[in-house]
């Protein structure tokens, strides 16, 4: 057996140092580099996506990996295409729980590692219109999402369990041509088919370099089909956007960024998985995405017929709740300089500072640290004014009822005279002492 150039945990550690080498990869401007700026305004100002993860495994209900972490061979886990028959326009439902979540656009696995594709392929015959479905799901999806105003992505994994030239790419050169046709062969399909695409999300590279993918050529294709679209960084370009996973971390390099999540502990549907986040949560990780200038991609895992875990729906449904009374503190925000509290988490949409309260403290909020001045206060569901006193080091908003208003988070619009800006280290050196 050859073994591959990289294995899989070495190419996970090489991810790290991803970035850095596709930089160099790229020094040539892509077509889709000069207009940047434009084709990702919708996407800052919407903050907050649905993510969903279906294939053949959500039949299963073990996770999305289970092809792989259970060994299970390629002929044996093929049989689930002939058992994948979801329900029509499973699809339109996710689009309007999206729509009633707040979310503003959907990215769909059109073919996860499995190898199996949602849409319609000339290359295989491994795709739900050929096997069981008999129906193309990436156009009940892409129909559905627009149907609901939402812009549309497609996930697309690079990495593929299933084609015979998946693995051995990496050591047999004609392996690798082949598959590199196949995967930018389905990539032109979906970039062609389907009219206009919003997001192009790759996902895992392995067992190839951006080299190997031939990622420059691949992008270049993309741009050609569809000049609006943006795309992440995962085929080891740096693309429009880099994808923190499973947790909140502005790239430090000031680049356009997105936090995807999973709502428990697996993307795909994994049935006895009941790890479940709660609401609030959810809503201050979407706060900490707005607040640091990124956004919130929140994932559903649907079961094989389509049906969304009533878990998720709860959960979605009480993030949309709060957002349509305090969404104007996140759709649109800008970067938020203030971040200490034990009690609340910030954002910011010019120089109105909006105080995101969850552990409600009573009568009393207050903010320390505070540069700008505060000139009128309210809560921002009722619009109810709060009085407020401010001094060198503190504002304290006065007069709140002792139990929290909104839930599961309340928040504070504080107008100011300025950019709000908080400066701790001035608090802790210059703050009067004692006899001083
Ligand atoms: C990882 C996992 C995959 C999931 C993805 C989402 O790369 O392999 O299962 O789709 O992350 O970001």
């Amino acid at each position: 057996m050859n073994s591959p150039v990289f294995s899989r945990r070495s190419w996970l550690q090489t991810l790290a140092a991803a970035p850095a080498a596709a930089s160099a990869l790229s020094a040539a401007p892509l077509p889709g580099d000069a207009d940047r700026e434009r084709r990702m305004k919708w996407w800052h100002e919407a903050r907050f996506g649905m993510f969903i993860h279906w294939g053949l495994y959500s039949l299963l209900g073990r996770h999305e990996w289970v092809m792989e972490n259970e060994a299970i061979p390629v002929e044996e886990y093929e049989q689930l295409a002939k058992r994948f028959n979801p329900r029509p326009n499973a699809a339109r439902e996710w689009a309007k729980l999206a729509r009633r979540a707040g979310q503003r656009y959907m990215v769909m696995t059109t073919k996860h590692h499995e190898g199996f594709c949602l849409f319609n392929s000339k290359l295989t015959s491994y795709c739900a219109p050929k096997q069981a479905a008999g129906r193309d799901l990436v156009a009940e999806y892409v129909e559905a999402a627009r149907a609901e105003g939402l812009r549309v992505g497609f996930y697309y994994s690079l990495m593929d369990w299933h084609h015979p030239d998946g693995a051995r790419c990496a050591t047999d050169e004609a392996a690798r041509k082949r598959f590199v046709e196949y995967i930018h062969g389905q990539i032109r399909e979906l970039m062609t088919n389907y009219g206009k695409i919003d997001i192009l999300w790759y996902d895992v590279a392995w067992p190839l370099n951006a080299e190997g993918w031939e990622s420059e050529r691949m992008n270049q294709m993309v741009f050609q089909l569809q000049p609006d679209i943006i795309v992440n960084n995962r085929n080891l370009l740096p693309g429009d956007f880099s994808t923190p996973e499973q947790r909140i971390q502005a790239d430090a390099s000031g680049r356009a960024w997105e936090a995807c999540m999973t709502m428990n502990d697996s993307w795909g549907y994994h049935a006895s998985d009941d790890n479940w986040k709660r609401p609030r949560t959810c809503i201050l990780n979407l706060v900490t995405c707005a607040r640091d200038g990124g956004n919130y991609l929140l994932n559903i895992g649907p079961r094989g017929d389509g049906s969304v875990p009533e878990e998720s729906v709860r959960i979605l449904e009480a993030v949309g709740h709060w957002l349509e009374r305090n969404g104007q503190a996140i759709y649109g925000a800008d970067r938020c300089r203030v971040n200490r509290s034990n009690y609340a988490n910030f954002s910011r949409k010019g120089n109105t500072l909006y105080m995101h309260v969850s552990y409600w403290p009573g009568e009393t909020v207050v903010l320390a640290g505070l540069q700008a001045k505060v000139k009128s206060a309210r809560l921002l569901a009722s619009g109810r004014p709060v009085r407020f006193e401010q001094d060198e080091f503190r504002v304290r908003f006065l007069g709140l009822p002792p139990k929290p208003p909104d839930d599961p988070v309340t928040v504070i619009a504080a107008e100011c005279d300025s950019e709000p800006v908080q400066n701790m280290d001035r608090v802790r050196r210059e703050r009067p002492r004692r006899g001083v």
